[in-house]
């Protein structure tokens, strides 16, 4: 371990606690100073690799905070395990870098940090989905250029989004709070295809739309999709908000975009790999009047050559999340699911997460998300 690289807080905390990446604010410190952790703060930017993780935690290692960027499999969960680690939290809500079966194997709890990126990321999502819309970044590189002569009738033509259809893929929390943003400001109608019906975000639509007609405006409206291509068929914008595993990789590819309205518009939050970048890039030189917004890519850092020379998409580096609340809350979260684990707190069931952020934090674990999976192995005794 090279130790120059690493900062110590609280060195002489009971357990030992490696987290490889620095983390915004300093509450999510106390609290694992709390519990009575040796907090070890790799200061590195680049991404750490397997080898650098498993001397991060040499022979003995109660506890790990990791990142989206890492590969948490089975050789590091196996090192974890080895090392008398019984806790791990990434600093994530999504976890498609988390070898769960793995982590399980090894009797280590994974926790993530859910309920705190939600509005930021569907403001997000409106955002990329404006900035494609009305061009903002062709326009703004116009403007830096030293090109703009004076206002013209036909200058940077875009898309009017009040009153299109939307179309979202994935509508669990990220995916319903960023309808009810475009519904309530923009008066879009919604189809959304889920594995699971979202009564609530319907209801709020249809209550929504009587309030629309009690104000003489047009009503809205929302319905299931029976298929993905219903889906894409249908809408003028299409947004992302599905996790990533086997059954959405690739999800939107030739096939789909195929489907999609020649000038529609696409939007990615969720994770890169659910669309073909490639197919993706060559769709949009094909279709100039087609857009999309992308905050993540496929092999993330790289994007795939040739996207970045396209107009009609507007890229931004994977910061959906990146509010300060919402990093300093994921810190939070990640430091209370290891100091709950290492405490041995019950699990939090409630879906309402925000009493973590507050002055009296429940004594509990905020979110595992191989609980019930680890609650089947008999040796597993945390709860
Ligand atoms: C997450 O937490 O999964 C997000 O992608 C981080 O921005």
């Amino acid at each position: 371990m090279d130790n120059t690289s690493w900062t110590v807080v609280n060195p002489d905390g009971r357990y030992r606690v490696i987290v490889t990446k620095s983390l915004p604010g300093s509450r999510w410190l106390d609290i694992l100073t709390a519990a009575n952790c040796r907090i070890e703060v790799c200061r590195k930017k680049s991404v750490l690799d397997i080898a650098s993780i498993r001397a991060a935690m040499g022979d003995r290692c109660d506890a790990a905070i990791g990142q989206l960027t890492e590969p948490w499999g089975q050789p590091l969960f196996d090192a974890l395990n080895a090392a008398g680690g019984t806790a791990y939290s990434n600093y994530a809500v999504g976890y498609n870098n988390v070898d769960l079966e793995a982590a399980t194997r090894a009797g280590i709890p994974v926790g993530n940090t859910p309920g705190v990126l939600t509005e930021t990321t569907a403001e997000m999502a409106v955002a990329l989905t404006f900035a494609v819309a009305r061009r903002i970044g062709e326009a703004e590189r116009f403007m830096r250029a030293g090109r703009y002569d004076g206002w013209l009738p036909d200058l940077f033509l875009g898309h009017l989004m009040e009153g299109k259809t939307l179309g979202i893929i994935g509508a669990g929390r990220i995916g319903a709070a960023y309808a009810r943003m475009m519904v309530q400001g923009h008066g879009v109608s919604v189809i959304y295809y889920d594995l699971h019906a979202n009564p609530g975000l319907e209801n709020f639509i249809a209550r929504y739309s009587q309030f629309r007609i009690s104000q003489t405006l047009p009503p809205v409206t929302c319905r299931r999709a029976d298929t993905l291509e219903t889906l894409l068929e249908a809408s003028d914008l299409v947004s992302i908000h599905t996790v990533l595993d086997d059954s959405t990789h690739h999800l939107i590819d030739a096939r789909k975009l195929a489907c999609m309205q020649p000038d529609a518009i696409l939007i990615n939050t969720s994770r890169g790999p659910v669309i073909d970048e490639a197919a993706l890039a060559e769709h949009c030189r094909r279709h100039p009047d087609f857009g999309a917004g992308l905050d993540v890519f496929e092999h993330e850092p790289a994007m795939v050559p040739g996207l970045a020379e396209l107009e009609n998409i507007v890229v931004v580096p994977h910061i959906a999340s990146a509010t300060r609340w919402t990093r300093e809350g994921m810190a939070i979260l990640a430091a209370s699911n290891i100091a709950g684990l290492l405490r041995g707190d019950p699990l939090w069931e409630a879906s309402d997460i925000l009493p973590f952020l507050g002055d009296n934090p429940p004594r509990a674990i905020p979110s595992i998300v191989n609980a019930k999976e680890l609650r089947r192995m008999p040796e597993y005794k945390k709860e």
